[in-house]
């Protein structure tokens, strides 16, 4: 892929950085569907997310290859048998079905719409499969303005690992040092530091920054600090 040397790309992971990963149990909840899950859809999410990521790290960890789909099943089936719910295929289904065409923070479309207009390459860097990715962008509809959606499936381990921050250099053709990644996850964003990339962690719950031995480049709160960022380039 050919891109413009003067230009920085800019990577965005997925899954809490583009993606709300609460807006599957809160769509489901506001749906009435179960009034169980009314009160507790949100501990259910981020223990949903808590054990998803767990066993990323676990599995990769161990060298064991598997795909982000089977792991956000395993992880709700976690949640769900967690808060005595397993009995409901329905909101099992409905939860995951959900997952495939999550919410964008509401920041995103409007961000990503002005890097595009100042001509900046722009991709997505994530642990999803293709398939769930490329459910969540046309959803989304912010295909037109992603050049790349590059996932972790066909490596089979997850992100810290560097043969996945690596995708983003086979593709661009570039150096670590062209590339902007963008992350919600704190220990994601330490990553790609780890890697060799500018980072900025989006640190959307005003979290305190990780403490580890790579620390990202900047700090935001939503994904407008880019937009300050590339002003100043
Ligand atoms: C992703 C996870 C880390 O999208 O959120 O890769």
């Amino acid at each position: 892929m050919k891109f413009n040397k003067m230009k920085k790309i800019i990577v965005f992971d997925a899954y809490g950085t583009l993606f709300d990963v609460n807006a599957a149990a809160r769509n489901y909840a506001q749906s009435n569907a179960n009034s169980e899950f009314l009160p507790i859809w949100e501990k259910l999410s981020s223990l949903w997310r808590e054990k998803q990521i767990s066993y990323t790290w676990y599995y990769t960890s161990l060298g064991f290859k598997t795909n982000f789909w089977k792991v956000t099943e395993d992880a709700l089936d976690y949640a769900l048998a967690y808060y005595r719910l397993s009995g409901d295929s329905n909101l099992r289904y409905s939860l995951l079905k959900l997952y495939r065409k999550l919410d964008l923070f509401p920041e995103v479309p409007e961000v990503l719409e002005r890097l595009t207009k100042s001509n900046f390459p722009l991709a997505i860097l994530s642990n999803g499969t293709s398939d769930m990715l490329f459910s969540a962008v046309k959803s989304a509809k912010i295909s037109e303005h992603i050049t790349a959606i590059l996932s972790a499936e066909d490596v089979g381990l997850f992100k810290p690992h560097e043969e996945i921050y690596s995708k983003v250099l086979k593709y661009f053709s570039c150096k670590s040092s062209d590339v902007i990644f963008v992350s919600s996850n704190g220990w994601d964003a330490a990553g790609g530091a780890a890697f060799g990339f500018s980072t900025l962690w989006v640190n959307r719950s005003e979290l305190p920054e990780e403490k580890m031995f790579w620390r990202p480049t900047w700090h935001g709160s939503d994904l407008n600090t880019v937009l300050t960022l590339i002003r100043k380039k």
